[in-house]
């Protein structure tokens, strides 16, 4: 993925547990100090193992890790580095998640080798919606996890969260999540 997210790992890691505890779990990785050019695509592999060793480091589960990820990037990152893009997106989180596809489209003249997922929102009923995402890759549902729970923080609306199905692609995953909005969560 790209340097980018390289970066919003190491500002939450440095930010949350110092400076010392990341250069322990670069060393543990298989990413160089070049892995953080924001601008630039770096294999999978290599943030699949930042992730791997700040899990172990941080002595969290993968999965643990992720969502704290996915959380703390709606939340510092995304609104410190880009948010005047965040702010165009939504409102409120319906409409923030029915807009997410745009806002990646949107830089993507930008990051040019760009995979980014996609998300599709389905209304159930005025409360219930169905929330598609799909990717390219496989195994970053806690980060998505993460994101709509930092999503339920930044809109302070208490949205239930559960994972309605799973379906392996050929090439990554789609999975649907069911997302339960309190009656008055849109207004
Ligand atoms: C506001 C600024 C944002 C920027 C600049 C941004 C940019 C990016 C970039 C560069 C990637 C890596 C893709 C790649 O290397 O191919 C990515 C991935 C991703 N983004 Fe965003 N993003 C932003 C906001 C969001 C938000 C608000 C969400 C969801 C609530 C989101 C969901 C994701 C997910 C789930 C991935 C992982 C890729 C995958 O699932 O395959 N992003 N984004």
């Amino acid at each position: 993925m790209y340097g980018l997210i390289h970066r919003g790992l190491e500002s939450m890691v440095t930010s949350q547990y110092g400076a010392d505890i990341w250069k322990k779990i670069l060393t543990n990785s298989d990413a160089g100090s070049d892995s953080f050019l924001t601008m630039r695509s770096y294999p999978d592999q290599i943030t699949l193992s930042l992730i791997s060793s700040a899990s172990r480091e941080l002595e969290l589960s993968a999965s643990e890790c992720l969502e704290a990820f996915g959380e703390y990037w709606l939340l510092e990152f995304a609104p410190g580095n880009y948010n005047t893009l965040l702010e165009s997106t939504g409102r409120e989180p319906i409409e923030f998640l029915k807009n997410l596809d745009d806002l990646h489209d949107h830089i993507s003249s930008a990051f040019t080798e760009f995979s980014p997922p996609s998300f599709v929102v389905d209304d159930v009923t005025e409360e219930i919606f169905f929330l598609h995402y799909r990717s390219s890759r496989k195994g970053l549902e806690s980060f998505v996890v993460g994101l709509l729970k930092g999503l339920k923080k930044r809109f302070e609306v208490d949205i239930g969260i559960e994972v309605e199905t799973r379906e392996e692609l050929e090439v990554g995953e789609h999975i649907v999540f069911k997302l339960t909005l309190p009656p008055s969560g849109r207004h």
